[in-house]
């Protein structure tokens, strides 16, 4: 039996084939039901006490080394059958490949981005699960304050101190609390409110917010950079301040850009009066200042804040702020030739 063992053992070995038919008949011969392998245990019942313990360690070997044989000649008529796919016809087009394009908030924040670069504004990040004091302490809004029911707060898990940032000044508390004045900055990202969703509301959206704040920083530096920032993103060059409130700016105004009334869209969308809400913004309360250790007696600051999908909305004439969550690629693929294209002067 051991000579038999042996014998079965060099012909594995030795055996070699690439071909799937040949492989198939040597499975069988050898491991298959009625093959070698099981016939030797089949005698093994057979084999006198003595001599089981070594016979059937040997016969254990045997059929370890046949299974793995058998693995490693279908890994490399595998590996074969990837390496050489088969070319039937050179003149047949190839599989085209699908490019994707941005979305268009953040075409719409780049280009933001792009127009503040140019008058000295970086950007800066913070992070979405925010505490109440960068959201709202520090922004002037102590608790228990009215205002604070203007933005529905999502908080987490019942601790009235983890909320998502109903906006994006928590990022600009943060970074006044860190670096000292000049303070030039944007932040744009994603904020949260407890809001219905529908045609013009969603529960998430996303901001660009700015600040800048030195020494003797006026309104009039305020309404300067708002108009530059319309007419290089809409083309458009009259804008006007309206009285307005938040608590964290003093004074505080909505800002309007002047659309016109040349079409039945323009009469639609601005209600008639040609006129068009783009932002809030305002000059930093002196209670915001201190609260981040920047004397108000020494510096002054503006601050300013739009949302990303309003602005997007009005510059490609979408209805509908839910297509910008949807990911629908009938909707995104709109905007690929949008990816290239520089912001107006
Ligand atoms: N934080 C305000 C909002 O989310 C926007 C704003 C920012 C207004 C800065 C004034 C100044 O509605």
């Amino acid at each position: 039996m051991l000579e038999r063992i042996t014998r079965l053992s060099e012909e594995i070995a030795d055996f070699q084939s690439a071909d799937p038919a040949a492989i198939e008949r040597f499975r069988i011969q050898v491991l298959g039901k009625k093959g070698a392998v099981n016939e030797l245990f089949r005698a093994f019942k057979a084999v006198p006490k003595d001599q089981k313990k070594i016979l059937g360690q040997r016969l254990n070997e045997l059929r370890d080394k046949a299974r793995e044989k058998l693995v490693t000649l279908q890994a490399a008529l595998e590996a074969h059958a990837v390496d050489s796919p088969k070319i039937d016809d050179l003149t047949k087009p190839g599989i085209p490949v699908c490019l994707g394009s941005r979305h268009p908030i953040s075409l719409v924040q780049n280009q933001i981005i792009r127009i503040f670069s140019r008058m000295g504004f970086g950007v800066a990040q913070g992070p979405e699960i925010e505490d109440d004091w960068h959201n709202f302490t520090a922004l002037n809004l102590p608790a228990h304050h009215p205002a604070r029911d203007m933005q529905d707060t999502f908080f987490i898990e019942k601790n009235p101190d983890r909320l998502l940032r109903t906006h994006t000044s928590s990022v600009q508390i943060r970074y006044m609390e860190q670096h000292e004045p000049p303070i030039r900055i944007l932040a744009p990202g994603r904020v949260y409110r407890n809001e219905t969703i529908a045609a013009h509301s969603h529960f998430q959206f996303h901001q660009v917010e700015g600040l800048y704040v030195d020494k003797g920083v006026s309104f009039a530096d305020l309404k300067q950079t708002l108009q530059f920032f319309a007419k290089s993103l809409f083309g458009k060059s009259k804008i006007r301040l309206r009285p307005s409130y938040f608590p964290f700016t003093e004074p505080s105004a909505e800002v309007d850009v002047y659309w016109g009334l040349n079409s039945e869209a323009d009469h639609r969308i601005t209600k008639g009066t040609g006129w068009l809400e783009i932002m809030g913004c305002g000059m930093v309360d002196p209670n915001v200042l201190e609260n981040t250790n920047i004397d108000p007696k020494t510096h002054s600051g503006f601050a300013f804040g739009m949302g990303i999908e309003r602005i997007a909305m009005l510059r490609y004439q979408i209805d509908d702020i839910r297509l910008f969550f949807e990911n629908d690629v009938r909707f995104l693929s709109q905007f690929a030739s949008e990816s290239q294209t520089p912001i107006p002067k």
